[in-house]
C-alpha cells in the first residue's frame, strides 16, 4: 500500500505522460502545443529536459482517460487535476488548452504543473497552476530546481528568476543553474532550498518596476538568510528569456557579467533614481541600505560592508555603524 503522497507523485507523473503525449503524439498537439514552443525558440531536447506538455482543449480528456487506466477519480481531484464545480457536483480537467510545465521537485518528481495560455487574454489568466496539494507546497519549491541543482554545485552559485520561461531560455543557452519562483513572492523556504547547493544567489528579475521592487525585497531577504546576494537587471521590457533570445547565448553571457553589481550597488542606484538632488531623500537611502547590512548575521561581512558603503558614498563609517545599532535597538 502507497502513502497518500505516493499515490500522488504516481498519478502526476501519470499526468505528465498524458500530456507529454497528446503534445508529441497528436494533430492538435504538434499543431498547437508544439509548433508555440517551436515558435518560442525551445528545441526539442529543451522541450525533453522540462517534460514539457500540452492539454487538449476539452471538458474531460485526462478524467476519461485516466478512468479508463484505472485510476482513482478521487486521486486525480486530490492531485489538482480536476476540479469539481459547486452547483452541479460535476467534474473536469482543471487544465484544458494550455501548454504544461510540469514542475518537479529537487528529486525530479512531478508534484505540480504551470499551465500558460496560448494567447494573453485579459478574461483568463496566463498562467494556471495547481493548488496547493499533499505533494505541492509553493511556498517550498522553486522551478527548474532539479534540472539545476548540479550546475548550482558546480558553478558556485544560483541565477533566481520569476518565470518558468526564463529558466528553460538560460538552460538552452547553456546557462543551467536557473531557477524561478514562479508565481510567488520569494519566500524564506526557497531560499533555504537554494542554500543546500550554494551561498551565492544572483536575482535576474523582469526589467520592470515590478522586478526591480521584487528584487528589493528579495535581496533583504536573501541577506537575512546569511547569502550573499547580487543583482542584474535588464533594459525596460524585457525578461531574461526575450533577452537571450533577442541578443543570444555568448552576449547574454557577457552582458551578465557587465551588469551584476552587489547588492549595495544595485540598490544605491534603485532608490537613488527618485532622490535626485535631494539631500533628505539621499540621506533615506543611506539608512535604507544601513537597514539592508544590518540584516547580514555574519558581523564580519557587516563590518567588509559598512567600510564599502562608507566609501562609496562617501559617509563616515561610524555613523553608518550607529545608525545600524539604532535600528537593531528599534527592533527590540
Ligand atoms: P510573467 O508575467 O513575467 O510571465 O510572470 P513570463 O514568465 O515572462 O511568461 P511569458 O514569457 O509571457 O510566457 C512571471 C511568472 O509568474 C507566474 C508564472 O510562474 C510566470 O512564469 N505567473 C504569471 C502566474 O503564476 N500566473 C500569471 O497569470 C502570470
Ligand atoms: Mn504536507
Ligand atoms: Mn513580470
Ligand atoms: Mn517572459
Ligand atoms: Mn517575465
Amino acid at each position: 500500500k502507497h502513502t497518500e503522497r505516493e499515490s500522488l507523485y504516481i498519478v502526476l507523473n501519470y499526468a505528465k505522460t498524458f500530456f507529454q503525449d497528446h503534445m508529441l503524439k497528436t494533430d492538435e498537439g504538434r499543431g498547437i502545443g508544439l509548433s508555440y514552443f517551436r515558435e518560442r525558440g525551445f528545441s526539442d531536447p529543451t522541450i525533453a529536459a522540462f517534460d514539457l506538455g500540452y492539454s487538449p482543449d476539452q471538458w474531460d480528456a485526462l478524467l476519461n482517460d485516466a478512468q479508463t487506466k484505472g485510476y482513482n477519480p478521487e486521486l486525480l481531484s486530490k492531485a489538482g487535476l480536476t476540479v469539481t464545480r459547486e452547483e452541479s457536483g460535476k467534474v473536469f480537467d482543471r487544465f484544458r488548452g494550455r501548454v504544461m510545465f510540469p514542475i518537479h521537485n529537487v528529486s525530479g518528481r512531478v508534484i505540480a504543473f504551470g499551465a500558460r495560455i496560448l494567447k494573453v487574454d485579459p478574461k483568463a489568466p496566463k498562467y494556471l497552476n495547481s493548488p496547493e496539494t499533499e505533494a505541492y507546497h509553493k511556498s517550498q519549491v522553486l522551478y527548474g530546481i532539479f534540472q539545476a541543482k548540479q550546475t548550482i554545485r558546480q558553478e558556485d552559485v544560483c541565477y533566481l528568476t520569476e518565470g518558468y520561461t526564463d529558466v528553460i531560455s538560460l538552460y538552452q543557452a547553456g546557462i543551467k543553474n536557473v531557477v524561478a519562483s514562479s508565481g510567488t513572492s520569494l519566500t524564506i523556504e526557497q531560499i533555504r532550498l537554494i542554500s543546500r547547493f550554494t551561498q551565492n544567489v544572483t536575482i535576474l528579475y523582469d526589467g520592470d518596476a515590478a522586478g526591480v521592487k521584487a528584487a528589493l525585497r528579495g535581496l533583504d531577504m536573501v541577506l537575512e538568510e546569511g547569502l550573499n546576494v547580487s543583482v542584474a537587471t535588464f533594459p525596460n521590457g524585457d525578461d531574461p528569456d526575450s533577452y537571450v533570445r533577442k541578443v543570444g547565448a555568448e552576449a547574454f553571457k557577457a552582458y551578465l557579467s557587465q551588469h551584476t553589481q552587489d547588492f549595495i550597488a544595485f540598490k544605491t542606484a534603485a532608490l537613488l533614481k527618485d532622490a535626485g538632488d535631494n539631500p533628505f531623500k539621499r540621506a533615506e537611502v543611506i539608512t535604507e541600505i544601513v537597514g539592508s547590512i544590518t540584516r547580514i548575521p555574519d558581523p564580519i561581512k557587516r563590518q567588509v560592508f559598512f567600510q564599502s558603503t562608507a566609501r562609496q558614498l562617501s559617509v563616515d563609517e561610524q555613523t553608518l555603524i550607529s545608525e545600524s545599532n539604532r535600528l537593531i535597538r528599534k527592533q527590540h
